[in-house]
């Protein structure tokens, strides 16, 4: 087996991903032409083409024109269960899966379309491909606390569906304080927390999501390690930090994924977990992100394997279930190591 094989058969948590940045051109314009909606692209070669981001609103303004051509419940169902088969093919053994209720609300689609359809995949997925989802509702940070708050309480009537809530979007500018009681909320409902931070804004982000939103992981947090107290804190309580290294390179954190800092992390003692965060757009899916990350930055396979571990770990799975994958993962190792 190469590396690169037993890299993708890794069993592996994917814990950062939103389910809108898996939709594919090709299924983006079989959707929109079922809906007879338009998008500012006429085929999927100039789609792809415009996947060209500066930073993270230019591709933010892409993905949520992207995500407008959804409509009907079939649509979010057939777009969750297209990554579920991907994840399956990459090694995945649990996802837990953002999405952006209020994307689809703002344009009319209640929860009851998206978050049935989006659901209704996890459990196919769950009974024909082994592989255990749930979705963690996100939050718009562009749009006010009031508007995140409406979107809690409106999803409650659908609280069997979801695990968790988290934060995306723009970062720069809308700092985690200002969800503090969307959180606390949410927190209440027994619900999971996690937020984007130190993505793009700055370690104080990150100090905010822990002590004021009180989250459970952190969604990226590069920009962590400008704070050598808060890499302490991070250390101490094993944080997990969800990296996206092929978003962090698509959206112009690193240059060259030769400069991406994920071996310091890893040196440190974070708690690393590698992810895609929109696969679609950033030109792969996890398994890509561990290969790619594995040759340029001239990682140990073991090294490799800590991170696999490190994302069952973190995931929300009860206790018993995280065992079972983290044996999973053992044998796999044992047998197949190159
Ligand atoms: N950051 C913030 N918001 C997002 C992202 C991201 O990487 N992907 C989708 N929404
Ligand atoms: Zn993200």
């Amino acid at each position: 087996m190469t590396p690169d094989e037993f890299l993708r058969g890794l069993p592996k948590a994917e814990l950062h991903v939103h389910i809108e940045g898996t939709l594919e051109p090709e299924l983006l314009f079989e959707i929109a032409a079922r809906n007879n909606v338009t998008t500012s692209y006429s085929s999927v070669d100039e789609l792809r083409a415009a996947y060209e981001f500066k930073n993270l609103q230019e591709f933010l303004d892409i993905y949520y024109e992207g995500a407008g051509t959804l409509q009907t419940e079939q649509d979010f169902y057939d777009m969750t269960l297209a990554y579920l088969q991907r994840a399956a093919a990459d090694g995945v053994r649990r996802a837990e899966i953002f999405f952006d209720p209020q994307t689809h609300t703002d344009r009319g689609i209640p929860f009851d379309v998206f978050l049935t359809g989006i659901h209704a995949a996890t459990v196919t997925a769950e009974r024909d491909l082994g592989v255990s989802a749930a979705p963690i509702m996100c939050f718009l940070r562009h749009l006010p606390a009031e508007a995140a708050m409406a979107t809690l309480e409106a999803s409650l009537a659908h609280r069997d569906k979801f695990i968790g809530v988290g934060l995306d979007s723009s970062e720069v500018g809308f700092p985690p304080e200002i969800f503090t009681d969307v959180f606390a909320k949410a927190q209440a409902e027994g619900l999971h927390l996690v937020a984007h931070a130190g993505e793009e804004g700055p370690p104080e982000y990150v100090w905010g999501a822990l002590d004021v939103l009180d989250v459970e992981r952190i969604d990226h947090g590069v920009r962590a390690l400008e704070d050598a107290t808060l890499i302490q804190r991070l250390v101490d309580e094993a944080v997990p930090l969800t990296i996206c290294p092929l978003s962090n390179i698509r959206l112009g954190g690193f240059a060259r994924m030769e400069e991406h800092t994920l071996p310091k992390m890893l040196g440190l003692g974070l708690k690393v977990t590698i992810n895609s965060d929109d696969p679609a757009y950033f030109g792969g899916y996890v398994s890509e992100n561990y290969i790619q990350t594995f040759e340029a930055l001239n990682l140990s396979l073991d090294q490799m394997v800590t991170v696999a571990r490190n994302s069952l770990e973190s995931t929300f799975l009860p206790e018993t279930e995280k065992r079972k994958l983290i044996g999973e993962l053992h044998t796999y190792v044992t047998e197949n190591r190159p």
